[in-house]
């Protein structure tokens, strides 16, 4: 379960989020919509641990972000602009990160990277991956430790028609099984379809809608 209690980030003199109260709980989808700038990946990227908020707190499983714990123990995630290692295959990408935590096996990884429509045993390099290659990949790597907490900025961007239906039935996959699922769009259509519940935020407050 993911608590946030009046949760602010100023940065200079704008507040890029404002007085956020909200809990997510475990075993469903949220969809977070809103437009461009409106905060959707400054509050994936609070809870990620990324950004210390200015005021409020941010509890996971009842521990506190940046007070009892600096990071959510398991989670998975995509937000904008991370980095594959380009140099690599697909498998050693998700190999040298499953090096920290080692809850991961290599049948995990082959599976995972299967799931997402690539191929486990390709040499390609990361670096001749198309767009939305890449971005399977990330969602792999955001998938294949199977973690409590999946926070997906944008996941479809890229991804093509029946690659979109894919990445729906993983996450859908992914909730089933337990785990709190949050994604970012701009685009309501594309994750209505998908969430147990939506949330929208504008200006960097939630609106109840
Ligand atoms: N590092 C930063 N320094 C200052 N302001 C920032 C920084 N990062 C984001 N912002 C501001 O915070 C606000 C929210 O940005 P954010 O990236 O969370 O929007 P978003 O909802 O994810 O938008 P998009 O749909 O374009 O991805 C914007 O006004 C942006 O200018
Ligand atoms: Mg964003």
């Amino acid at each position: 379960m993911i608590k946030i209690v009046n949760v602010s980030k100023k940065i200079r003199k704008t507040f890029v989020l404002e007085n956020i109260n909200y809990t997510f709980e475990q075993g469903k989808i949220y969809g977070i919509f809103g437009r461009n700038g409106s905060g959707k990946t400054m509050l994936l990227r609070t809870l990620a641990g990324l950004v210390v908020p200015s005021e409020g707190e941010v509890e996971i499983d009842g521990k506190k972000l940046h007070k009892d714990i600096s990071f959510p123990p398991s989670i998975g995630v995509i937000i904008e602009n991370m980095e594959l290692l380009p140099q690599y295959d697909a498998f050693t990408n998700l190999e040298i990160l499953s090096k920290i935590k080692k809850v991961a096996t290599e049948k995990d990884i082959k599976e995972t990277i299967k799931k997402v429509g690539l191929d486990p045993d390709s040499k390609l390099k990361v670096k001749k991956y198309s767009l939305g290659m890449k971005q399977r990949l990330n969602i792999a790597q955001a998938l294949f430790e199977k973690p409590d907490i999946l926070l997906m900025d944008e996941p479809t961007n890229a991804i093509d028609e029946s690659g979109i239906k894919m990445v729906h039935d993983l996450l859908r996959e992914e909730r089933d099984r337990g785990a709190t699922v949050l994604i970012a769009s701009h685009l309501k259509e594309d994750i209505s379809v998908l969430c147990d519940t939506t949330i929208k935020m504008r200006d960097g407050k939630l609106i109840n809608e």
